[in-house]
Order: C-alpha cells, then structure tokens, then sequence
C-alpha cells in the first residue's frame, strides 16, 4: 500500500541508496527532479552559443579545435541529461518545446555576450568551474540517472576548466593588451558566475526539500563559499584580481568574505531579461526547426528498419 512505498522510498534515502526509474516515488520528487534536470540539459545546450561564436574566429588552428571539442562536448552532456530526464517518463521532444516556448529555465549564465576571446578562457575558467564546484556532489545525488550522467559530465567539466585557465595563462604571458584582455573579461564574468549557485539560501524555495531528498547535497550558499575559497588562489598563480572590494579572507571562519551579487540583475536574467536570453533562444528555435527533416528521416529510417526485421 501507499505508506509502505513511501517507507521504501524514505528507507532508500535514509540508507544513501540510488533511487531507479522502475522505483515508487513521490511525486514531488519526480516533478523536482524533472524540473532540476530538464533545465540542467537546457543549460548544456544553449551553453554551446555563447563559445560556438568565436569557432570561426579562434585565433589558431590549435585553439579551434581544442573549442571545437569543448562545445561538442557541451552537446553530449545534453543528451546524457535529456535521457536521465526520459526515464521518469518525459520526452526530450516535450522539454525542448518548453525550452524554445520559454516555459522552462536554463542557467543564467549563458545570457551574457562574449565579447573577446579571452571569454572563451574565463568561461572555461569561471563558468566550468562553477558547474564542477555544483556537479561533482550531484555525482552523488540520489536518483541514479542522474547521479551517474555526472561522473562524465565532471570528468569532461575538468578538461574544459583547464583548457580555460591554460588559454587565460598563456595569454598573462603575451603583452600588456592581451594582460588587460583577460583581466577585462574575469571582471565581466565574476559576478555572473557567482550567480550560477542560484539565490541566497533564504531566498531559495527549493533547497530545503531537494538536500531532505538528497538531489542537492549542499546549499547554494555553501557551493557559492566553495567556489569563492578555490578561485582566489587560482587568480593570484594567474595574476588577475576579482571586481569585489569585500572580498578578504577571514581566518576566524576559514574561508573569504565576499560581497553580495546583484540578485536583481540575477531576477532580470532569469526572467528572460538579460543581454543575450531573446537571441540564445530565437537561435535555439531556428536550430530545433531546420532540424526537423534530419528527426523526420530517422524516424522513417529507423520504422523501415523495424519492417525489415519481421
Ligand atoms: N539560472 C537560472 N535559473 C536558476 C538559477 C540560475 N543560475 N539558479 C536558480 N534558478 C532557478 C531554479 O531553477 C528555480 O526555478 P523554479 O522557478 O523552476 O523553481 C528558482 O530559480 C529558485 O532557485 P532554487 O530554489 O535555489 O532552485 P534549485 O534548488 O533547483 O537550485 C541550482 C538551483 C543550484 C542551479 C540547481 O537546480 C542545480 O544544481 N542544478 C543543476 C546544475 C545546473 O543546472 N547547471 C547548469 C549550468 S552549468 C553548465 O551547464 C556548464
């Protein structure tokens, strides 16, 4: 009956066992996790628009194909997502028209420009660093799915972040324009990138119930302190400094203050108000539709090849 599924369930959690597709499970657990995942693949997929501008512009055979594995990348961990998110029973068909109908959210982030290549650096820096500080504890969040798609994910993030922060020291070592370059472009990304952890725990409505489930392992504001913690060494061995005149470290607490983003800026992004939010999505949509006859093709392929096999 009803109270003993729910005491499976619990038990499941309480022991830190994976939840399967095949399993009970409530349904606010499954909403969340639709929702959490259906954004997360989303993410992944527009993300490829903002370093997807500088392929035809990168400046060496080198760094091309080095970006064009990247976003190739950035593909593939949609498609890993897109089918965690299918085994609770949704449709990528059905996710990507709620994504191109604006109806479902994707990260922040990726409503920013990049205006410069060192960009393509500070978001392999910042921007996978963040996503890395975030998805190595979903590694170990509760539905399998999930939790497994991220160990890829992660290991893929990590080569990204390094890519990022190899471009940005190789170009500290150029001249002075390519020095102001990347010290132009971290203070465009700091903030927006502090920003990818979400809202402030007492403005986050879905915490609470996602760390009781185990989905989310630590808050927004821990993995945001996590991240502050590892980067302020990074830019030092780099030579650049973060826009943040609060930013110091206090030895009592073991960690660095920091000041606060601008979560007004955060809401207007999120609301679909941010620089780039109608061009990444227009784009979005024009893909998905000149990529109807590729879907319809297959789809007729696969159907011939099923008849062939009675
Ligand atoms: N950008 C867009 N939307 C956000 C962001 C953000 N940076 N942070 C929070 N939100 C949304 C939440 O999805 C939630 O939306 P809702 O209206 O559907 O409920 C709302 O703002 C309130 O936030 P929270 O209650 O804190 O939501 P949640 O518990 O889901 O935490 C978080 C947000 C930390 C982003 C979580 O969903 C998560 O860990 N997601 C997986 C990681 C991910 O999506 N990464 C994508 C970017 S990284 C990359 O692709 C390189």
């Amino acid at each position: 009956d009803a109270s003993a599924l729910d005491d499976e369930f619990a038990r499941t959690i309480a022991d830190d066992l994976r939840i399967e597709p095949r399993d009970w499970m409530p349904d606010g657990y499954r909403k969340t996790l639709v929702r959490q995942i259906a954004q997360h693949a989303h993410s992944e997929i527009i993300g490829m628009q903002p370093e997807g501008n500088w392929l035809t512009r990168a400046p060496s055979l080198r760094r091309k194909a080095i970006l064009m594995a990247k976003v190739q990348d950035e593909a593939g961990h949609g498609l890993y997502l897109y089918s965690a998110a299918e085994t609770l029973g949704v449709e990528r068909a059905e996710l990507t028209e709620k994504l191109i109908e604006g109806k479902q959210k994707y990260s922040s982030i990726f409503n920013y420009p990049t205006l410069t290549y060192a960009d393509v650096g500070t978001i392999g820096w910042l921007v996978d660093g963040a996503a890395i500080c975030n998805q190595v504890p979903l590694c170990r969040s509760s539905f399998g799915p999930y939790a497994r798609a991220m160990i890829r994910v992660c290991k893929e993030e990590s080569f990204h972040q390094r890519q990022g922060y190899e471009l940005l020291s190789t170009m500290m070592r150029g001249t002075d324009a390519q020095r102001a370059m990347v010290q132009e472009s971290v203070d465009r990304w700091w903030w927006p990138a502090l920003m990818m952890f979400g809202p402030p725990d007492d403005q986050s409505p879905n915490t609470e119930q996602s760390m009781e489930w185990r989905i989310k392992r630590h808050t927004n504001d821990e993995l945001r302190q996590r991240f502050v913690d590892m980067s302020v060494p990074q830019a030092k061995a780099l030579g650049v400094t973060f826009p943040d005149p609060d930013l110091i470290w206090n030895p009592d607490r073991g960690a660095h203050d920091f000041g606060e983003p601008d979560w007004s800026e955060f809401t207007e992004v999120i609301k679909g108000n941010g620089a780039a939010n109608a061009e990444r999505i227009a784009n979005r949509r024009a893909a998905h539709e000149n990529g109807a006859w590729v879907r319809e093709a297959a789809t007729a392929f696969a159907a011939r090849g099923q008849e062939s096999t009675r």
